[in-house]
């Protein structure tokens, strides 16, 4: 696949769709993406073609590549046929919350053309756990997909109740095929900050893990904000609890360093900002995780990714597998392809596989602290 079909995107489309309210583009995004089932014979020609050199494991699942699309972008579960078109080897459904919501009220999403970056207040608005099971349960997911949960964003669901929504979504789940279900207790735009903090997550995951039955492996979503305090309590937690690892990151509620003057910026008030400006944080989320982890567990890397380099410096952190969401607004629905075909060329040139690449900054920063 050429990256022709991307610069047409950036160059024709994006201009016109950026005239738009950005809502209103996501949900015809979501209207034309069936379109592409045009392109199905040259996808699959795509994937076919493919070396084994992009497959990465996850949880003991083996993807055809580690480019995952973030929770956020398909919350019920509307897309899964089309995801392969884009190229994803797997994508994260969701935030689905236990109550279906309409979240807070519009306009909750701003782009920063400046910055390449959204601002996103969007609240975990949802169908509810029991309708997208529903629907997936009848689905025919073109890749292997992950189920985010959250909690749900009312102001009556506080403290216990809580922790029992929280249940009460991944039971709705759970019986679902899923590579790995991400509990996500870093989402900046709700009612209840307090999930952050450690004995909150610890509850939430004694009593998930009370109904995992099938023992789906568990991933806990965190926030590039987290101070190092908050993410070794996590990583404790993580290894007595026997999780499969972390999805670093969420957004982050940081303004640091836009380039979009301060003005336009407080103007649209609270919420996650993502894209690169992120970028920076999240990689700092990944290698403090790389470091705090057990052997066993994983990373999947998640803030401002746009490039294969991007995509390599991630693994090299730590990541067995990369998310993206606001890269495919600035670089439009065939970004996976174009960070698939570069991150390919920069493992052939390294000579390395995906596998080993992972982690392997890390390990040569501590070789090289062992020589000097
Ligand atoms: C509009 C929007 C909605 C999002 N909704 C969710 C969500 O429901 N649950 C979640 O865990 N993350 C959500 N995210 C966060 C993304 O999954 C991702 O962690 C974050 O955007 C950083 O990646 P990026 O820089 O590639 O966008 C959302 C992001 C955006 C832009």
């Amino acid at each position: 696949m050429n990256d022709s079909r991307q610069g047409f995107y950036e160059r024709y489309l994006r201009p016109l769709l950026f005239r738009m309210d950005p809502e209103e583009v996501h949900l015809l995004a979501h209207q034309m993406l069936p379109a592409l089932s045009i392109l199905k014979t040259q996808t699959e020609f795509w994937y076919n073609d493919q070396s084994t050199r992009l497959s990465t494991n996850i949880a003991g699942r083996v993807l055809r590549n580690p480019v995952g699309l973030a929770a956020g972008f398909d919350k019920n579960g509307t897309l899964t046929e089309y995801l392969k078109l884009m190229g994803f080897g797997f994508a994260e459904i969701g935030s689905v919350t236990a109550v279906s919501t309409k979240g807070n009220p519009k306009p909750r999403v701003f782009r920063l053309p400046e910055d390449d970056a959204v601002i996103n207040y969007m609240g975990l608005n949802g169908d509810g756990a029991q309708r997208v099971a529903e629907r997936l349960s009848a689905a025919h997911a073109s890749v292997p997909l992950a189920l985010n949960i959250a909690k749900t964003n009312l102001p009556s669901v506080v403290g216990d109740r809580a922790i029992e929504d929280f249940v009460a979504s991944f039971r709705a789940v759970k019986d679902l095929p899923m590579i790995y279900a991400s509990i996500n207790v870093s989402c900046p735009n709700t009612h209840e900050t307090k999930l952050a903090e450690v004995n909150t997550i610890d509850s939430v995951l004694s009593e998930i893990i009370k109904i995992n039955h099938k023992n789906i492996p568990l991933f806990v979503k965190l926030s590039p904000d987290s101070d190092d305090v908050l993410l070794n309590n996590v990583a404790e937690m993580a290894s007595r609890h026997g999780l499969a690892g972390f999805v670093c990151g969420n957004t982050s509620t940081s303004r640091a360093g836009l380039k979009t003057p301060s003005d336009v910026v407080s103007k649209i008030g609270p919420g996650g900002l993502s894209g690169p400006p992120i970028r920076e944080n999240a990689l700092r989320l990944c290698r403090q995780m790389h470091r705090m982890k057990t052997a066993d567990q994983q990373i999947i890397a998640c803030g401002g990714i746009t490039g294969g380099a991007e995509a390599f410096e991630f693994i090299a952190a730590g990541a067995s597998a990369i998310e993206i969401y606001t890269g495919l607004v600035y670089h439009g629905p065939f970004l996976p392809f174009t960070i698939n075909r570069e991150l390919g060329a920069i493992l052939d040139d390294k000579r390395l596989s995906l596998e080993d690449a992972v982690g392997s900054a890390a390990t040569a920063s501590s070789s090289a602290a062992r020589i000097s």
